[in-house]
């Protein structure tokens, strides 16, 4: 290979923060036209990694060479001028601004001296419709979903003409048919030249999409495979040991339902819900994004109101739209948008950790820090958070170490029914067994569990039975043995008795 595709190369890279070294001598090159993706468990380094690059952070030793000369990236601009556009994990996007603002933001294409929006939305256009997202440039980023937002995070490295495209876990917040459409893009920008870096931890999307693989495990870059390596490999690689078995599930004999719901509705929003989740038992809940799953969640916590309709715990009906009733009746939520609803980012892990029990040990009018710290570290260190400390806060965990804290909120606070949304989101796959381990354990102590995922061989390996949502209600019930892949996507798309078949098959933008 000649040394003129190379575009990027990065020798012994280290960077330590105060309690931490998160990158420990990493190695790794970037070659016109290549997917190279990068993979690593949940805080191994990956995102501290790609922010050398954009120049969020300078490192502490090691040289960066573009083209093959050693540069020093000291900022977003230097970054910028070299050719690099990043589409971070979070999105880096202004909510008020129009697409049109946000893409050309901060250079806005000026006429007499003043902003020349017709021409600046034009230009937007064209980059929407190369990328071919349907948005327009007049929208408001804050009206978009997921999936939107992150095509126009696209457009706007687009415009940048970056040589250099590198996206942090852009698939862990898309369903399989924008995974579908943000490939064919990544591919497309492959054959006219670009270097791509790809971070995912879906392990089958890299013999999909990529071509060379760069492994990093606490902080060093401890090896570089073919894209096509087999994914236990990879596995073996990224961990460190194999993962027997994925799905692990071992269940108690379900006892009496803990959870009720009888026909929640909620106008234009789902209609006549009703299920239990036992005692001892996971309920899985599938469904294309935008059949109501979040939202159903969101009324049985209390977060949201409903218009019909009843919630109980074991024989206690709970007040509609009111979390301090459903908490104290037991119930927990992970929420799907852990950044805006499960997490104080500047308060410590300990502090998140101990929010909901926090809470009730005030109300019954005594705090016991002592024992409050041992249970935070205790379950900490049970679901493997990668931490400087109890001390360190959350905004600066990795953001499947973010994840893990919300959970361990929940499992602290002893809770009788976990609701889980989109429980594994941006979790490695070592950490993924790990939470369905600690499901495991739950469900032992007799806790019902109700899991939203989009992730379906996830529901289908771990509920003992599946409700599957359409247009907001439910369109049927598939028990643990007759689940399939199949079974459940022909339910997902369907029609329900009692819908008005205006938008079977569209899909809404994403949650929240
Ligand atoms: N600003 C910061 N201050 C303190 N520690 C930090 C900071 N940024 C990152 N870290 C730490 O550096 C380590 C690597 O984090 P990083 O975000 O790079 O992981 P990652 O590989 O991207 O993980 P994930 O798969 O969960 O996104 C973690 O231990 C994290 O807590
Ligand atoms: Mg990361």
């Amino acid at each position: 290979m000649s040394n003129a595709d190379e575009l990027l190369r990065i020798e012994g890279i280290r960077k330590t923060f105060p309690g931490v070294v998160a990158l420990d001598g990493v190695d790794f090159d970037l070659r016109r036209g290549e997917v190279h993706v990068l993979l690593g468990e949940n805080g191994a380094g990956k995102s501290t990694l790609i922010k050398m690059l954009s120049g969020a952070y300078t490192p502490d030793a090691g040289r960066i060479l573009a083209d093959g000369r050693e540069v020093r990236i000291g900022g977003a601009q230097d970054s910028e001028r070299l050719g690099i556009a990043t589409i971070y994990q979070e999105f880096n996007l202004v909510p008020d601004l129009t697409v049109a603002e946000n893409i050309f933001l901060g250079r806005q294409p000026r006429r007499f001296g003043m902003i020349d929006r017709k021409r600046m939305e034009a230009d937007a256009e064209v980059l929407l419709a190369r990328v071919g997202v349907d948005v327009s440039p007049r929208a408001r980023v804050r009206e978009l979903g997921i999936a939107r937002l992150q095509m126009v995070e696209i457009a706007k490295a687009l415009s940048l003409d970056a040589r250099v495209l590198i996206m942090d876990e852009p698939t862990a917040v898309l369903t399989s048919e924008e995974v579908d459409r943000l490939f064919a893009i990544v591919r497309r920008l492959r054959a006219e030249g670009v270097g791509i870096v790809f971070i995912t931890h879906h392990l089958e999307e890299i013999a999909a999409l990529g071509d060379r693989v760069t492994v990093i495990r606490d902080g060093r870059s401890v090896g570089q495979v073919p894209a096509s390596t087999p994914e236990d490999e990879l596995v073996r690689l990224m961990v460190g040991r194999s993962i027997e078995q994925q799905y692990p599930r071992e269940r108690p004999e379900t006892g009496t339902a803990l959870l009720k719901v009888e026909g929640l509705t909620r106008d234009g929003v789902f209609h006549d819900v009703s299920f239990e989740v036992r005692a001892g038992e996971v309920v899985g809940i599938a469904g294309l994004v935008g059949a109501g799953r979040t939202e159903v969640a969101r009324a049985v916590f209390g977060a949201d109101p409903y218009d019909a309709g009843s919630v109980r715990v074991g024989d206690v009906p709970l007040r509609r739209h009111d979390v301090n009733a459903a908490m104290a009746a037991g119930i927990g939520l992970v929420p799907e948008d852990r950044k805006g609803q499960g997490l104080v980012l500047d308060a410590s892990v300990e502090e998140n950790l101990g929010l909901v029990t926090l809470r009730s040990a005030t109300r019954a009018g005594l705090v016991d820090l002592k024992r409050q710290r041992e249970a935070a570290a205790r379950i900490a260190g049970q679901l493997g958070v990668r931490m400087a400390g109890l001390g360190q806060h959350v905004r600066t965990l990795s953001g499947g170490n973010q994840q893990k804290v919300v959970i361990g909120k929940w499992l602290l606070a002893d809770t009788r029914v976990l609701i889980l949304d989109e429980p594994t989101r941006g979790i490695d796959v070592g950490a993924k067994v790990e939470i369905y381990q600690l499901v495991n354990e739950l469900t032992a102590q007799g806790a019902a569990v109700l899991m939203i995922s989009s992730d379906l061989p996830e529901v289908l390996g771990m509920s003992d039975r599946v409700l599957v949502m359409a247009q907001g209600r439910i369109a049927g019930e598939l028990a643990a043995g007759d689940a399939t892949q199949d079974a459940v996507m022909a339910l997902a798309v369907s029609t329900p008795a009692g819908s008005t078949n205006h938008s079977n098959g569209t899909e809404a933008p994403g949650g929240h």
